[in-house]
């Protein structure tokens, strides 16, 4: 059904601790704005409040929009033949409105009905008015982040089919602590008490207000300025809407919504438990999907990342961002994978630690490499120690120890032996690159140094400084006369005695 929907998110999170506005900290790698903007794609407009540092939440409903209209290949490595495309959607119209002093959450909505808005992005279709609001409005407070598009839906639908002019969502839960009580007579809410506000008895309430109202345009415009502040705090609480709508003879309506709705982040343990949560969530929906998980409760996956049938993941790895994994790969403990994209049956060893990459089918990498932006074609073997940056590894090629290659280009079938270095770095404080062809054999401990091309099936010799080109077939050697003084050693202890 069609809706306008507000987002409050000008809370100044104090019970967080630090001065980051709640709605961005993150649960499980993910805002928990975005979280709840993700419930709301069915909505005409979105109004997202900020308070008075609004510009890094607006850059946060920026990026969300971006990356939700936007393809994959920007982010992953930036290589654009990445494969993957994330699936664009339609996204409603958003705009920000500022509520320039934190006095509430009834003064928060207000705000979203002042003169104070600004456009972020609008939708195609959608040329509206801004102001041109739906008769459903739909509010919901910036710090639930389980809240997904199904709870809207069926909120909406229940307010919709009850005919209610208010409705509130609430959920029972064994430890209320100091969220909103709900007072209620058969279906109706007869009073929200705050916390703060409540007696004794009423804390012993467990029906709690999940910050999810439905609420008719024109009832929400009139009833909102009647709202006081006179309480504990001198805030302006949306709850005494409550109150507001009996004045007027107006009955407010409890639906139930799931337990994962009423899930809030008030403070850096709720966080910590709702991060857990996703977690563990995000686990079992791989099990069942048929990963192998060999310790679900100690595996970091986010949400966004795609893991297909028949991997096997170790305990203790961290899988982030556009990840994706097709079937039968491997990953070991410890690795941590952001933006990296892996065909079948690649392997991924211990402590392995990469920031986008595109790894082909049958690679293995680890353990303890490191890839910053590369992209590892067919049945390639990095080893230990190995670090690999905006570099191209074709098929078949080996580095498995302690090299770094940067800025390089590295032909089917070429070994990089041990300890090799392509020298990129100029003191020109520019970058070069290294194109290192097909087949060719680079000793170990030989440096290279860019820009530099090394032709088809060279030969580098073992510990050279190369600084020219080297023709195809060719061996290049770098090395001083070796030195032999026979009985060396008897000679010193003879000079020491
Ligand atoms: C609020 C409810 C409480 C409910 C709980 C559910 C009120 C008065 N209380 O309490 O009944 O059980 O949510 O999570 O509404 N915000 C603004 N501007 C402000 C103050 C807050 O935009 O001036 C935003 C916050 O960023 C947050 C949301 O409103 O996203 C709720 O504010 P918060 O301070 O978290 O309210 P709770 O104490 O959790
Ligand atoms: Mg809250």
């Amino acid at each position: 059904m069609s809706f306008s929907a507000i987002v409050l998110a000008a809370g100044r999170g104090l019970r967080m601790g630090g001065n980051k506005a709640k709605v961005l900290h993150c649960v499980a790698g993910r805002p928990l704005l975005h979280r709840v903007l993700d419930a709301l794609h069915e909505a005409r407009q979105v109004y997202v409040v900020v308070g008075s540092d609004a510009s890094p939440i607006t850059q946060q409903l920026q990026s969300y929009i971006y990356s939700n209209t936007e393809s994959l290949a920007h982010s992953a490595g930036g290589f654009v033949d990445l494969g993957f495309q994330t699936q664009t959607i339609d996204l409603p119209s958003y705009y920000v409105a500022h509520q320039h002093k934190a006095l509430g959450t009834a003064d928060a909505v207000k705000a979203a009905f002042s003169n104070s808005i600004q456009a972020v992005y609008q939708d195609n279709v959608q040329t509206e008015n801004q102001n041109n609001w739906h008769n459903t409005i739909l509010i919901c407070n910036g710090d639930h982040p389980f809240l997904k598009k199904q709870d809207v839906q069926s909120f909406l639908q229940q307010h919709q089919k009850s005919n209610s002019t208010i409705s509130v969502g609430v959920n029972q839960v064994s430890e209320p602590g100091a969220f909103g009580r709900v007072i209620l007579n058969n279906n109706i809410v007869k009073n929200i008490v705050e916390f703060s506000e409540a007696t004794a008895d009423e804390r012993k309430i467990n029906t709690i207000c999940t910050g999810l109202y439905a609420v008719q345009r024109q009832v929400l415009e009139k009833l909102l300025p009647r709202i006081q502040n006179h309480n504990s705090k001198k805030e302006y609480y949306l709850t005494d809407l409550v109150q507001a709508a009996a004045d007027e003879g107006i009955e407010v309506q409890a639906i139930q919504v799931a337990d994962s709705v009423a899930v809030g982040v008030n403070t850096q343990l709720q966080l910590a438990q709702a991060t857990r949560q996703a977690f563990l969530a995000k686990a079992h929906a791989l099990l069942d999907k048929g990963v192998q998980i060999i310790d679900p409760q100690h595996i970091y996956i986010e949400d966004n990342v795609h893991v297909e049938a028949g991997c096997v993941l170790y305990p203790n790895i961290y899988l982030s961002g556009h990840t994706r994994l097709a079937a039968h790969c491997v990953v070991e403990m410890g690795c941590q994978l952001n933006d990296t994209i892996a065909d079948k049956y690649v392997h991924f060893k211990a402590g392995t630690y990469i920031q986008g990459a595109y790894v082909h089918h049958g690679s293995q990498i680890g353990p303890y490499a490191r890839i910053r932006q590369g992209r590892i074609d067919k049945n390639c073997q990095v080893g230990n120690f190995v670090e690999i940056k905006n570099t191209h590894l074709q098929q078949g090629v080996k580095a498995k120890h302690l090299t770094y290659l940067g800025d390089a280009e590295v032909g089917e079938d070429t070994n990089i032996g041990s300890s090799v270095v392509t020298c990129n770095y100029s003191v020109d404080r520019k970058k070069y690159k290294t194109q290192i062809g097909r087949d060719v054999f680079v000793g170990s401990g030989a440096q290279l140094v860019a820009p530099l091309h090394i032709g088809n099936e060279a030969v580098v010799g073992a510990g050279s400084v190369i600084t020219q080109n080297v023709p195809d077939k060719a061996l290049a050697l770098e090395r001083s006369q070796q030195n032999i003084k026979n009985n060396y050693k008897k000679t010193c202890k003879d000079e020491v005695d």
